[in-house]
């Protein structure tokens, strides 16, 4: 019997031959011409004005706070139910990430309390759709803009999401993307940034260039580059940029194996889910997810383990996801919590993650099903 795991990136074709042809060129460094497929592949998909590929989602992020020009006694607000680059990428500048709790439908970040947590040092709001189901961006945006506050969507979930029709990602002036191995694309390690703010793009080109004006020069518009601005090295090899074209390329393949992963999920667990008190993941009216991620929320935290224990048993990997950041020592030493995030603290110990990719087979997902539905839970 095959372990199945939780994830597993998926092969998708053209993997070998791309990333063979960017060998056989001479451009193996940053910005080579799958960088650009890539690049146009990206905004034309997710209708994003301008990208720029980077070495990963959390890369991405710190290059936000640095074109928000984050500094010691600046705060930003994020989700208490994130990723740790989600609060990094602005403890790394000096600024303080400010958490703030969650709602219990989507997982993300409650508007009301984001509001009541502004203060006159807050500067941004790094917003997060778990999972792909898009936060409540109008509300947001209508807290950032009564107080001047910049808006970045940390989108690492969310390629091939909708909020009534536009792509996650394009609400924010800026937004970051994740095709870490274990995104729905991937290319080992990497990310974009999408900005969509057209007054930030000459700075997010030198900030990603080690703080130079080499992509003005290589535009032909100085005769030659220098040390312009702040900046690190945020570029990813094109070798990896072929590996995420092959992917780009496969992306609608993917994502019909994965959205049919995720409906038989929740046609064949919603039965069991309703007897034993758990709760399906839920997709609000509106949001289009992408079949990123399947959780379910177990009624008690001894159940969390006990389903990931059980299925463990028939050598399947579920698994839990984010600890609450507000929480964690560094979370604790590096930021500030207003109010206690309870609806975290809960999500955190009850909610269990199916395993879901796109090279599960009809086997695997009948023996996925009978193991969650053989669990009782210890209501
Ligand atoms: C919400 C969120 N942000 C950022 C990241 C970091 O992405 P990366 O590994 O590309 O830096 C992750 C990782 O899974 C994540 O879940």
């Amino acid at each position: 019997m095959n372990r199945i795991l939780f994830s597993e990136p998926f092969r998708a074709g053209l993997e070998s031959q791309y990333v063979a042809e960017a060998l056989q060129g001479m451009n193996w460094q940053g910005d080579g011409p799958f960088t650009q497929r890539a690049t146009d592949w990206l905004t034309t998909y997710t209708g994003a004005p301008h990208a720029l590929l980077t070495t990963s989602c959390t890369h991405a992020l710190e290059l936000a706070s640095i074109l928000l020009d984050l500094g010691p006694g600046d705060e930003v607000i994020v989700p208490s139910f994130t990723f740790t680059s989600t609060a990094t990428a602005v403890a790394i500048r000096g600024a303080t990430p400010v958490f703030v709790d969650i709602e219990p439908e989507t997982q993300n970040i409650d508007p009301q309390k984001a509001a009541a947590a502004v203060t006159d040092r807050t500067k941004a709001i790094y917003l997060v759709h778990y999972a792909g189901v898009a936060a409540d961006v109008a509300a947001l945006r209508a807290i950032a803009d009564a107080h001047g506050l910049a808006l970045v969507e940390d989108n690492a979930h969310s390629l091939g999401a909708y909020l009534d029709g536009q792509h996650l990602g394009t609400f924010g002036e800026l937004a970051t993307q994740s095709w870490h191995g274990t995104k729905n694309v991937a290319c080992g390690e990497g990310g974009a940034l999408l900005i969509n703010n057209d007054a930030m793009v000459e700075r997010a080109e030198i900030v990603r260039e080690k703080g130079t004006n080499r992509s003005v020069f290589l535009r032909g518009a100085v005769d030659k580059y220098t040390w312009v601005d702040q900046g690190s090295s945020y570029l990813p090899s094109d070798i990896l940029a072929a590996l995420l074209m092959a992917q780009f390329d496969s992306f609608e393949r993917i994502q019909d194996l994965r959205h049919g992963v995720w409906d038989r999920y929740r046609s064949d667990l919603t039965g069991w889910a309703a007897e034993q008190g758990a709760t399906l993941m839920s997709v609000p009216e509106g949001r289009q997810h992408p079949a990123h991620m399947f959780y379910l929320l177990m009624p008690r935290a001894e159940d969390q383990g006990g389903l990931i224990a059980h299925l463990k048993e028939r050598d399947i990997v579920a698994t839990f996801h984010y600890q609450p950041l507000d929480a964690a020592p560094a979370g604790q030493a590096l930021g500030r919590t207003p109010e206690p995030c309870t609806v975290t603290a809960d999500t955190a110990a009850r909610l269990v993650r199916l395993p879901l990719h796109a090279g599960l087979t009809e086997q695997d997902l009948d023996r996925v099903v009978t193991g969650v539905t053989e669990y009782r839970t210890r209501a």
